[in-house]
């Protein structure tokens, strides 16, 4: 990962924790300048005293991303302090409650929806229009495994999930002619601090399914983050559409 010393304007969200946090981490020591987008103030700031202290140039914006006021801030800030976006990673989400279908509140497909598919496309369409003024750029969506199957998850971050890759497929096909990439990963499971909302076994097998037992080994997130940096490096200039599995093999199952 060291032939992109090039200081290139990163924007990762949900980089206070776990893959936004490896992420970043390894965006500014190749040199990146990095905007840490989190809800949470404390991680936020805690990575960017970490960035800085080893050298490398990163800023907080701190809220929540389903409101555009912080969107806005986001893209405000990558804009006046580096001078464009060349890379937005799209990575915060939350997990759900493990719920099936019909035991779906409007609460909790609001909230898993705002967060893992609203809130990437608002800030998606706040930054593309400094790409296409740029004739370029890279986005990065980290997915889940719960994009590829119906088991991994409940029905609101399953349908999130896949969301996100329809989301990422449509930047890939209607933007390739103006320089702008976009794929998407999907980690398996990842050592972080993201929580079920809920007892995973809440829906037995129909919300879980006998996939759970093919998962593979956990990853950690500097696994996720690694696949992040290839696909907004040249050497993936190549890749547009991609929706790449990083999970030990488990979608293969
Ligand atoms: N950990 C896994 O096993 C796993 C598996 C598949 C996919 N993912 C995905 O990876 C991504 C990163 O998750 P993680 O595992 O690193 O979890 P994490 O909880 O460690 O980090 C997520 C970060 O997103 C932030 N965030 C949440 N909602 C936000 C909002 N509304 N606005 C701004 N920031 C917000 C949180 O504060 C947190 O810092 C998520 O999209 C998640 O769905 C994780």
């Amino acid at each position: 990962m060291t032939g992109d010393l090039n200081g290139r304007s990163v924007i990762v969200t949900g980089a206070g924790s776990g893959i936004g946090r490896a992420a970043a981490l390894a965006f500014a020591a190749q040199g990146d300048r990095v905007v840490v987008a989190d809800l949470n103030a404390d991680g936020a700031d805690a990575i960017v005293t970490e960035i800085e202290q080893a050298g490398g140039t990163a800023v907080t914006v701190t809220g929540d991303l389903g409101e555009q006021d912080v969107v806005d801030r986001v893209t405000a800030t990558a804009v006046e302090r580096f001078g464009g976006v060349d890379v937005l990673v799209n990575n915060a989400g939350i997990m759900d409650s493990m719920s099936a279908p019909a035991d779906v509140s409007d609460a909790e497909w609001n909230r898993v929806l705002r967060v893992n598919l609203t809130a990437p496309f608002m800030l998606t369409r706040a930054v593309l229009p400094h790409m296409l003024a740029a004739g370029r750029g890279v986005i990065v969506n980290t997915a889940s495994e719960a994009a590829l199957r119906g088991s991994a998850a409940g029905a609101a971050y399953t349908a999130s999930k896949h969301g996100v890759v329809g989301l990422t497929k449509s930047l890939a096909v209607m933007y390739r002619k103006n320089g702008i990439r976009t794929n998407a990963i999907c980690p398996g499971g990842t050592a972080t601090a993201i929580a079920v909302e809920a007892d995973r076994t809440a829906h037995g097998p129909t919300a879980i399914g006998p996939h759970f037992v093919n998962l593979g080994r956990v990853s950690q997130p500097e696994e996720q983050a690694a696949a992040i940096l290839f696909l907004a490096s040249d050497a993936a200039n190549n890749i547009n559409g991609a929706i790449l599995p990083v999970d030990d093999g488990w979608s293969a199952v």
